[in-house]
């Protein structure tokens, strides 16, 4: 290889005459310099960096799961990089403080200039949603007909590549479908457990109705609610029922991948379960500081605009809370602790299935 001499150069090797030499006042271009132009786009262009970032380490962690193996130092490594995203998301969280020290006139001084720009418009955030598993039909109607109408065609196209490849929560489905905790030779786990929340609900049950200081209304109440439980409980344990609740949107996960999902939060403290634990928490983690940043973001914005509408012509806050409430992608993992019981009423492993349950998953 050729050294130059003296060596790499810092400005160089960083292509600090890029980065630095990318921030261009649209408010100076017209002759009007407004001083907080420049803050609005460094944190912008921040933003987009870090984008950047989390899609390679969400990218990697699809490509791991393409591997005919997981084992358990993949899985370290994979909740090691979400572990990661988490940090670079509780950053991205903080810097809307420092855009907040823009008051709503000093935005004003510049803001038509920007119009039809929109944060509608960042591709990468919207391969990153798309990368965790928001697919097109989840969408809301007006976020899916704002998305793709506002967009030039190369970054249609890029979407279109993004929509093409496995998604996170594809690949999470497909790993979990195939571990090997659903079906032991001997022993029927689920009809265990299905008798383990019986007992469970029956206790339940006599607790409220033997309370004697309970008025009549409240203890009906609470027997209704506790049917309820029941009912939802018996939708876990029956395929066919399952798949009618997911048919209508109330599960993303198939049956084998969700049963698999509760297995491992109801026996997380076993060693070789501990890892995939950690990776579904990681998950839960990544939707919730994703919907803490738009929920941030929405409040800015309604800070910023009140009831004005975007530069990309959306009705501004208002639908950027719908989408905080609705472009979750793990919703599966948030729902799970329905189905969780107490240590106290867990059914016993058999020590063969203990041993059964190895350190290295195959497909
Ligand atoms: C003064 C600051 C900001 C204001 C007033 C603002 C306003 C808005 C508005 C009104 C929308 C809805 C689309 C539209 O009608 O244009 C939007 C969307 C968006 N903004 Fe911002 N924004 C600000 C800062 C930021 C920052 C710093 C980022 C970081 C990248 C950002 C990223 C986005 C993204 C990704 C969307 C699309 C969200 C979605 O479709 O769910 N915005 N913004």
């Amino acid at each position: 290889m050729n050294k130059k001499p003296g060596g790499l150069y810092y400005g160089e090797y960083l292509q600090l005459d890029k980065v630095l030499g990318a921030q261009q006042l649209e408010s100076e271009k017209r002759g009007a310099p407004a001083h907080d132009e420049m803050l609005f786009i460094i944190v912008h262009q921040a933003y987009e960096i870090w984008f950047k970032q989390i899609l390679y380490e969400i990218g990697s962690i699809i490509e791991m799961f393409n591997d005919h193996v997981v084992d358990d130092r993949q899985m370290g490594r994979m909740v090691a990089r979400l572990e990661r995203v988490h940090k670079i998301q509780r950053l991205l969280n903080s810097q809307i403080d420092v855009l907040e020290t823009m008051t709503p006139l000093d935005f004003l001084e510049f803001r038509d200039l920007l119009i039809p720009a929109s944060g509608f418009q960042s591709v990468q955030f919207k391969e990153l949603e798309i990368a965790l598993g928001l697919k097109r039909d989840m969408r809301l109607p007006v976020d899916r007909e704002f998305i793709y109408s506002r967009l030039s065609e190369a970054d249609r196209g890029k979407m279109q590549v993004a929509e093409s490849k496995p998604s996170l929560l594809e690949v999470t489905e497909k790993w979990l479908e195939r571990l090997p905790f659903l079906d032991f030779e001997g022993f029927d786990f689920w009809d265990a457990y299905e008798k383990s929340v019986a007992l469970m609900l029956s206790k339940d049950r006599k607790i409220i109705e033997d309370n004697p200081t309970l008025p009549e209304v409240v203890r009906e109440h609470q027997l209704n609610e506790l049917e309820a439980t029941r009912t939802r409980f018996s939708a876990i344990l029956d395929e066919k029922k399952f798949e009618e609740l997911r048919s209508n949107g109330e599960f993303r996960f198939s049956h084998s991948a969700m049963l698999a999902a509760i297995f491992i939060n109801l026996y997380r403290d076993q060693p070789m379960l501990q890892l995939p634990h950690r990776y579904l928490t990681c998950l839960v983690e990544v939707d919730e500081l994703f919907t803490t940043w738009r929920s941030r973001h929405a409040m800015m914005v309604h800070r910023m605009l009140g009831a004005k509408i975007g530069t990309g012509g959306s009705s501004g806050h208002d639908y950027l809370n719908r989408t905080a409430q609705k472009n979750r992608v793990f919703l599966d993992l948030f729902n799970l602790p329905t189905f969780l019981i107490p240590r106290s009423d867990l059914p016993t492993l058999p020590e063969n299935v203990i041993d059964s349950m190895r350190f290295r998953f195959g497909v």
